[in-house]
C-alpha cells in the first residue's frame, strides 16, 4: 500500500510530500523542494550545517525523518526574513562579517534565531554559545561569529 503523504508548512506554505518512510527532511527540503540554502555536511549530527527550525526549535534536518515531524512547520534559512528575530540575526552577521565561504552559516542563522526565541528577554550570551557547540566552523575561527551572536543577543526583538 502507498504510504499517505506528509503534510508539511515550510517557510509558511503548506505542503502535501510524497515521501519514503526513510526520507530525511534534509534530503526532502534540498532535492524536493529546492531549498538548498540548508546544508549537507556530516549526514550524522557532527556539524550543524543541516540546522532548520521545526516548530521553533533548532533541529538537525539530517537526522529527521520528514515522517516523524507530520503536520510541523519548517523554517530554513530561506524563511528567516519572515520573523524579526531572524532578521536581526541576519543583519548581526552581515555587520560583524561573520562568514567566509559560508557553508555553515544557515545554520548558525537558524540555530540562534531558534535559541533566541527559546531564551525570552533576559539572554544569557553565553548560554546561548554554549547552546551552538554544535555548529562548526572550519574558516572563521569563530570570532566574528561570537561577535554576531552578542550584537544578535542586544538587537534582536
Ligand atoms: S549535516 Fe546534519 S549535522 Fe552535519
Ligand atoms: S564560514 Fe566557512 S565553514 Fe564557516
Amino acid at each position: 500500500m502507498t504510504p499517505a503523504p506528509v503534510e508539511l508548512t515550510v517557510n509558511r506554505v503548506r505542503r502535501s510530500l510524497d515521501v519514503p518512510d526513510a526520507e530525511r527532511l534534509l534530503d526532502t527540503l534540498r532535492w524536493r523542494l529546492g531549498l538548498f540554502g540548508t546544508k549537507e555536511g556530516c549526514r550524522s549530527g557532527e556539524c550543524g550545517a543541516c540546522t532548520v527550525l521545526v516548530d521553533g526549535r533548532p533541529t538537525l534536518s539530517c537526522l529527521t525523518l520528514v515522517r516523524e515531524i507530520e503536520g510541523s512547520a519548517v523554517t530554513t534559512v530561506e524563511g528567516l526574513a519572515n520573523d524579526p528575530a531572524g532578521r536581526a540575526v541576519q543583519k548581526a552577521f552581515e555587520t560583524e562579517g561573520a562568514f567566509q565561504c559560508g557553508y555553515c552559516t544557515p545554520g548558525f542563522l537558524t540555530a540562534l534565531t531558534g535559541l533566541l526565541g527559546e531564551s525570552g528577554p533576559d539572554r544569557d550570551v553565553e548560554h546561548l554559545w554554549g547552546d551552538l557547540q554544535g555548529n562548526l566552523c572550519r574558516c572563521t575561527g569563530y570570532v566574528a561569529i561570537r561577535r554576531a551572536v552578542e550584537r544578535a543577543a542586544r538587537e534582536a526583538p
